[in-house]
């Protein structure tokens, strides 16, 4: 049998994610867009990919949701890129209304799929996934650690000289500038952070892995980071679909964990077929712990205006 991956949004991360779940032969893909012949156009243009970078799997593009059928994993990615003038409650009510027609449109076809929401606000989208949905919580998961903790990743292995393969990265909350990047559990190697860089430095890679998405939209002015989100959505899925169950960092709905109840933060999650089949809870310091909660308190203003205004 074959595994099938819907992304919805043929924007650039949904069409990254479609050639990236093509090189890596991990689906077919139907790729879902409001705009007429871009899902088409692109789908094509990744099945011809096919025959040069030697993958056989089936693309196709469609404006509606119909060709999704029995997908194994749905990926959301379309949404709203913030403009000038938009208050984050106007982004926050305009792609939740996208994600709710998504989502209600990609469990009537695919009743037994698994959600990965990409679409910021990131943790307030996956709640809106759940509710809208009615999945049961391991069938939800939101994409951003994995992001996250690739970027400090990225920057400490850049500071170091060192390989990104020795680098492993904890990074706890929301997806926006509160969340929490724990240098304690963080390392190469086994080799503690601290032993290998001054404070100040550590400093500096932190603030910069917060205002990572930031960076990269300051750079190309009209749009945000595609290649680095899509890499981390895949990596989601495939450990799904592969039932790799890698411990990955993931938006998970929080029930007691962490102290934090009915919401989604992100947190440490085995990813394996049934989804997040586990969620790990450490230990954090008293300090640790109040950046996660003001983390978890930016998510909840933002699931409470989509409360009040749903
Ligand atoms: C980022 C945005 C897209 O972090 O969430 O790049």
């Amino acid at each position: 049998m074959r595994n099938k991956i819907t992304v919805v949004g043929a924007g650039n991360v949904g069409a990254n994610c479609a050639l990236r779940i093509a090189e890596k032969d991990l689906a077919d893909v139907v790729l879902v867009d409001v705009v007429e012949g871009v899902p088409q156009g692109k789908g094509l243009d990744l099945l011809e990919s096919g025959p040069v970078q030697g993958y056989d799997v089936t693309i196709t593009g469609s404006n509606d949701y119909a060709p999704t059928a029995n997908s194994d994993i749905v990926i959301i990615t379309a949404g709203f890129p913030r403009k000038p003038g938009m208050s984050r409650d106007d982004l926050l009510m305009a792609n939740y209304e996208i994600v709710r027609s998504a989502t209600e449109e990609s469990v009537k076809f695919s009743p037994n799929s698994i959600l990965i929401l990409v679409t910021n606000p990131l943790d307030a989208m996956a709640q809106a996934a759940l509710w809208v949905s009615k999945f049961n919580k391991e069938r939800v998961v939101g994409m951003a650690g994995v992001l996250d903790s690739a970027r400090f990743r990225t920057f400490i292995a850049q500071e170091l000289g060192v390989s990104v393969d020795n680098v492993t990265a904890v990074v706890l909350g929301g997806h926006g500038d509160t969340m929490v990047p724990v240098v304690r559990l963080s390392n190469v190697s086994g080799i503690p952070l601290t032993e290998l860089m001054d404070q100040p430095t550590i400093d500096r890679i932190v603030d910069r892995t917060r205002n990572g998405g930031a960076e990269i939209v300051k750079y190309l002015k009209t749009g945000s980071a595609y290649y680095a989100p899509s890499a981390a959505a895949v990596e989601m899925a495939e450990s799904i679909l592969r039932d790799k169950k890698k411990v990955l960092p993931c938006a998970a709905y929080l029930e007691g964990e962490y102290g934090i109840n009915g919401l989604f933060v992100g947190v440490p999650c085995k990813l394996g077929a049934r989804g997040i089949e586990k969620i790990y809870e450490l230990k954090l310091t008293a300090e640790e712990q109040a950046g996660l909660q003001k983390s978890a308190a930016a998510v909840q203003e933002l699931v409470d205006v989509l409360k009040s205004k749903r």
